[in-house]
């Protein structure tokens, strides 16, 4: 059991249009108001990064870095427990760091598992719509806190896959050359495939209780774990090797766990192409919670929580459930908006505060 994860502050340098520093948010729920384009997805990128070592929508951290600048730093103060650790990213062109307490972690994923927090942001309704790379990264972000040496397993299995490809694309490798990469992807393919059984196990009933209390009444949600693994290693194997020249030419291996999905159904139809706008929100929601609900299972105490955006993409009805149902949590919460007055039940509470961005500076406007 660990103690609820709480942000004492956020200090920034060099990060996108941020001005520097602190930030002191509220211990329970926090709003970032502000118009278009002012920032406020970019204050909840520095803490995503500052806790996770990763960014939620650059595809390089250094797109991160101030234009004109070498080098970002992020700083978060957190307190468990009564207990308070810092986390520290600093992010450069040629390199970066990620210090907790100015010690190096052993691996990124024991930074990143740190500090649970799950974010809610509008791209994730590709979760419900989008191709399968959406929900294996969502049982993969859970295998890091849930099964962290499977992370391990994914991070070599996908370097192996890249250099099984290389030297098919290259063409001049041997069968043993070849043989001794596609024996690798066998045991780290296996480990990964069960690992993400194992999370699928924990999210498939959170996500079909989730889906009762937001989903569309009548509705029964099924979740399946497709795999095109063979069960058997030797199948997986000698199916690598029949495939070595449909690979070369299609650029990607044909079988493994990077081609798994977490389908989705509604009584009985696969969600992705036959649900409603309305429905496919009602999904993400359901997986959404269902994600709190395995972090929650794990430590004992509820998750950090971001919500980039979302009056944007849910109706006020729906907001407001989801608003509700992380409310009982009694969890810290960073909510962004342009619309203020969604938020004024949430802001009279006593451990509340909104804040206004304009133009990277961050102004308290409400709360102690
Ligand atoms: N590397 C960078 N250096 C400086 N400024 C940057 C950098 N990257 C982005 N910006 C600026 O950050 C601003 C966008 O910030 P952000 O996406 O956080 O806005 P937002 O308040 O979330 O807007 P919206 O309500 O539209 O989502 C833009 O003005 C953009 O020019
Ligand atoms: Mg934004």
């Amino acid at each position: 059991m660990t103690a609820t994860s709480r942000i004492l502050s956020l200090d920034v340098a060099d990060f996108r249009n941020l001005e520097t520093g602190p930030f002191v948010p509220a211990k329970g729920f926090n709003l970032v108001v502000g118009e278009n384009g002012h920032g406020k997805t970019n204050l909840l990128e520095a803490l995503y990064v500052g806790l996770t070592t990763k960014s939620f929508r650059a595809h390089k951290l250094g797109e991160t870095i101030a234009r004109g600048k070498e080098a970002a730093r992020v700083r978060v103060r957190i307190e468990a427990d009564g207990i308070t650790r810092e986390q520290r990213a600093n992010l450069g062109f040629s390199g970066r760091s990620f210090l907790i307490d100015e010690k190096r972690p052993d691996t990124y994923a024991t930074y990143a598992s740190k500090t649970p927090l799950v974010l809610f942001h509008p791209g994730e309704l590709e979760l419900s719509q989008g191709g399968g790379a959406h929900r294996r990264k969502l049982l993969d972000r859970l295998l890091l806190y849930v099964a962290p040496m499977a992370t391990s397993a994914l991070t070599a299995y996908a370097k192996v896959l890249r250099e099984r490809q290389s030297l098919l694309e290259e063409g001049t490798a041997g069968d043993r050359e070849l043989v001794t990469f596609e024996e690798l992807l066998v045991r780290y393919g296996r480990e990964v495939e069960r690992a993400r059984r194992e999370i699928f196990g924990l999210l498939a009933p959170q996500a079909v209780a989730a889906f009762r209390r937001f989903g569309s009444p009548g509705k029964m949600l099924a979740l399946d774990y497709l795999t095109n693994v063979p069960e058997d290693d030797e199948a997986y194997l000698r199916m690598l090797r029949v495939n070595r020249s449909v690979d070369a030419r299609r650029s990607s291996a044909s079988i493994g766990p990077h081609r798994d999905d977490l389908v989705l159904s509604l009584d009985g139809a696969h969600a992705r192409g036959f649900a409603s706008q309305g429905q496919h929100r009602a999904l993400v929601m359901a997986l959404k919670m269902a994600e709190v609900g395995v972090l929650e299972a794990k430590y004992g105490t509820a998750p950090i929580f971001l919500l980039d955006d979302l009056s944007s993409e849910f109706d006020a009805a729906r907001l407001t459930a989801l608003l509700e149902a992380l409310a009982e949590r009694d969890a810290q919460m960073f909510v962004t908006s342009t619309r203020k007055e969604l938020f004024a039940e949430a802001l009279r509470h006593e451990d509340a505060r909104a804040f206004e961005m304009t133009n990277g500076h961050l102004e308290t406007v409400s709360g102690a």
